[in-house]
């Protein structure tokens, strides 16, 4: 089965019940990309909103390491990804997000929280930007430490694979398969307290 960008954007669009800003009414996280190199401009934007990200005490316990598709680099990373994430090979980048546990020798309880609301405000960037992102938790971060020689205060914890939706017509089957699912939103998650 063969799709066009157009299907695959209309089947995985969130439905819609209240109004909401652009980049979160088109986001979600796809399956394939297109390998097309990132212009610095839209890197250097897509940081500068993790960077102004909220976080507890104002610590900012975040990092990332990034590389682009065909170095040696990303080749290493996804020889730390199980093959059911494989899909991400086509990525334009990867971006291994870090947190940073500890901060002047006490643990940051806020830390990992942190990281997602800096990982968040990335990803609606590169929405807005016609990028999309999909988080990889299934990773041997470990391997990913030793690799790179990270930084020992850096703890790696997703891997973003992102660029420009790929071209949905060369998509192995299986991916298709996945990526055409409906992926429903829980309904009932606020309720007013008296
Ligand atoms: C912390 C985290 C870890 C994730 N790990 C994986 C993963 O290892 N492999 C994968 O294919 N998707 C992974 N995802 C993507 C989620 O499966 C996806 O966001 C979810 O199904 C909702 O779909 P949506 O982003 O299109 O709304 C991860 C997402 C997050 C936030």
């Amino acid at each position: 089965m063969k799709i066009s960008a157009k299907e695959i954007i209309d089947i995985r669009k969130p439905r819609l019940r209240y109004p909401v800003i652009k980049p979160i009414a088109d986001r979600f996280s796809p399956r394939h990309f297109s390998s097309e190199k990132i212009p610095e401009k839209d890197l250097n934007s897509i940081f500068e909103a993790a960077r102004l990200a909220p976080s507890g005490h104002n610590y900012q316990p975040w990092y990332f390491y990034w590389t682009e598709n065909n170095s040696s680099s990303f080749k290493k990373i996804v020889s730390c990804l199980p093959q059911s994430n494989y899909w991400a090979k086509t990525a334009a980048v990867f971006i291994i997000a870090c947190y940073l546990p500890v901060v002047e020798g006490e643990r940051n309880p806020y830390a990992l929280y942190d990281l997602g609301a800096s990982v968040m405000s990335l990803v609606l960037q590169a929405q807005h930007l016609e990028y999309y992102a999909r988080q990889i938790g299934n990773c041997d971060t470990e391997k990913l430490r030793k690799l790179f020689n990270l930084n020992k205060d850096h703890q790696p914890f997703v891997v973003i694979a992102f660029g420009k939706l790929g071209n949905y017509k060369n998509i192995e089957e299986v991916y298709l398969q996945k990526d055409i699912q409906s992926h429903p939103k829980k309904t009932q998650i606020a309720k007013k307290i008296t």
